[in-house]
């Protein structure tokens, strides 16, 4: 792998952030100091140091973002503040959005730059469970939580997979759902002449949303975090 790609993957900076480092001297590889910004390294083999310091080489990040309202799940956008934007120091992976939540949807997003988990993760064969905090207008019928768990029309004619409802005091509950259709949520509640009027992604297969993270701020996820979002997706349904 040539250093600077090296270096920018390990988090050390954008592609032109670590260029300037090694231009400067700052990098070493088995103790000489390389001013080649394309010299082959070996990641396994070599030691490699930056002022210094031995440098951690990670080819993958797992975060997990407490989304505001008001920001777009993507890595881009001409008009609103995108997920990626928040995701200060960590510009140099590649990272993305596992599955969208709508801009006004708040909680649980998990961003990573492992493509393969991903996939796993929003493929409809593993049937990953998210829940949902949802606060909404109309009359909620008793009724209606055997609609939720056999399976709800939305307004298309597609029929849901049978989803669990936790209804909470007042117009408010818990919505476990196994996929993650366009607008979901919302729709499912206006089947029934429900008007969502708040939401917020709770749960996202095993992993919770860590209270202790304010709005818009952010973590890595741990290694057992990582773990159990594996295990939770690798035996297809
Ligand atoms: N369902 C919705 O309606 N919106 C979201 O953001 C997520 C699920």
């Amino acid at each position: 792998m040539r250093l600077d790609k090296y270096l920018a993957h390990a988090g050390y900076g954008t592609r032109t952030e670590v260029k300037q480092l090694i231009k400067k001297g700052l990098v070493s590889v088995n103790g000489e100091i390389i001013l080649k910004e394309d010299k082959k390294i070996d990641e396994a083999l070599d030691e490699i140091l930056l002022e210094g310091s031995l440098t951690n080489y990670r080819q993958y990040v797992y975060l997990m973002l407490h989304k505001p309202d008001g920001v777009i799940s993507s890595n881009y956008d001409p008009y609103h503040k995108t997920t990626k934007s928040l995701l200060v120091g960590y510009e140099a992976f590649q990272t993305f959005p596992v599955g969208r939540l709508d801009i006004d949807t708040e909680g649980l997003l998990i961003v990573t730059n492992d493509g393969l988990l991903a996939h796993q993760l929003l493929s409809p064969r593993y049937h990953v469970e998210k829940t949902y905090y949802v606060e909404f207008e109309g009359d909620y019928k008793q009724i209606y939580q055997s609609l939720f768990e056999t399976g709800i029309t939305l307004d298309d004619g597609y029929l849901c997979m049978p989803s669990k409802i936790e209804k909470l005091e007042g117009n408010k509950a818990y919505l476990t759902i196994k996929e993650g259709k366009f607008h979901q949520v919302k729709r499912m509640f206006q089947s029934l002449d429900m008007k969502v009027t708040y939401l917020k992604r709770v749960t996202f297969g095993p992993i919770k949303l860590d209270e202790t993270l304010k709005k818009g701020s952010f973590r890595e996820l741990t290694l057992e975090e990582v773990n159990l979002l594996r295990a939770s997706c690798n035996k297809p349904i």
